[in-house]
């Protein structure tokens, strides 16, 4: 069975099973790389984790804040209904910020593992990421599964469309900053971007999936195809609490796909997988991903 059956939401839920009996996690690179080198299609499933080492906050722990609030109680559309300037600045901020990250040691060796073993593997990375640094890096079989920074959507038309615009607006020229005594600047709504189809003038919002929206159910469809086939997958950087991207994985190991974690600290998810790889990503990806 795959999601695209049923309407996805993207939410943040607690863990409170099991999938698998826990199995003693190795760390055995060569073990490993014994698994990656026979199989034939690889799945590398990536979140905030992995741009870390770029300057780009993760959601959770100390970098999760933005001003006094919580990055992730403004990516919902409650958010953007109440303040549309508080929202966009917040977004303004995370544009320029990715846009002056560099993809790092981590992004990098995917890219390169896709180059070099791309012939006689199927590799898809999927991203929970909207920062674009894979594609940056030179990933090319790529599925973003929550959207992307350098897209925005109408809220009337619901055309979608690249805009790497800096600013996105005049209005936000400047904005954005994200220390915590930095208060609003309530930009009148008419001053933030809007559509510019002739008889539209709408919104724009940022494509991206909210917390509580659904997932386009195509893209999820082109992830459930990928999870469900590959024989091997690598989950870097997540903290596996957000659904459905949470369930990927863990999901894969039960079908007897082989796992391995790539995490500064272990996650909800740690005791389903074959393989836990603890520490930056920058540095244990290379490892593992270059030939021997
Ligand atoms: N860069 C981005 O595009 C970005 C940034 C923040 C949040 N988000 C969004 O927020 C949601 C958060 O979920 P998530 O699981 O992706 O991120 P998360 O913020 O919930 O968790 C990040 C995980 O990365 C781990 N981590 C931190 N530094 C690491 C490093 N150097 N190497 C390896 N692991 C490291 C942490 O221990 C944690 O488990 C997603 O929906 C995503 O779209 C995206
Ligand atoms: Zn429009």
């Amino acid at each position: 069975m795959f999601l695209s059956s049923i309407r996805v939401y993207n939410t943040i839920v607690s863990r409170s099973f099991r999938l698998t009996m826990a199995t003693r996690q190795s760390s055995d690179t060569a073990k490993f790389k014994e698994h990656l080198d026979g199989a034939k299609e690889v799945v590398i499933l990536s979140g905030a984790g992995i741009s870390a080492e770029s300057g780009i906050p993760t959601f959770r722990g100390a970098g999760g804040y933005w001003r006094k609030y919580q990055a992730a109680s403004l990516a919902t559309p409650e958010a953007f209904h109440t303040s549309p300037s508080l929202v966009w600045e917040f977004y303004h901020y995370r544009r320029e910020v990715a846009a002056k990250a560099q993809p790092n040691a981590g992004h990098l060796a995917i890219a390169d593992y896709e180059k070099k073993n791309g012939a006689n593997k199927k590799i898809t990375v999927i991203t929970q990421n909207v920062d674009g640094l894979h594609k940056r890096a030179g990933t090319n079989n790529l599925i973003e599964l929550h959207g992307n920074l350098y897209k925005t959507r109408c809220t009337k038309c619901k055309e979608v469309l690249e805009n790497t615009d800096s600013p996105i607006c005049e209005a936000l020229a400047n904005r954005g900053a994200p220390d915590s005594n930095v208060v609003g600047s309530d930009i009148p709504v008419k001053s933030l971007p809007h559509c510019r189809k002739p008889n539209c003038g709408g919104l724009l919002r940022p494509h991206i999936v909210w917390f509580g929206e659904g997932l386009d159910p195509i893209v999820l469809e082109q992830a459930g195809a990928a999870m469900s086939s590959c024989d091997v997958c690598l989950v870097v950087g997540t903290s596996s609490v957000v659904y459905p991207a949470a369930m990927f994985a863990p999901q894969a190991a039960q079908r007897g796909a082989i796992v391995a974690e790539f995490n500064i600290e272990p996650t909800p998810a740690t005791p389903d997988f074959h393989f836990y790889f603890e520490g930056p990503c920058g540095t244990t990806l290379p490892k593992v991903l270059s030939a021997n």
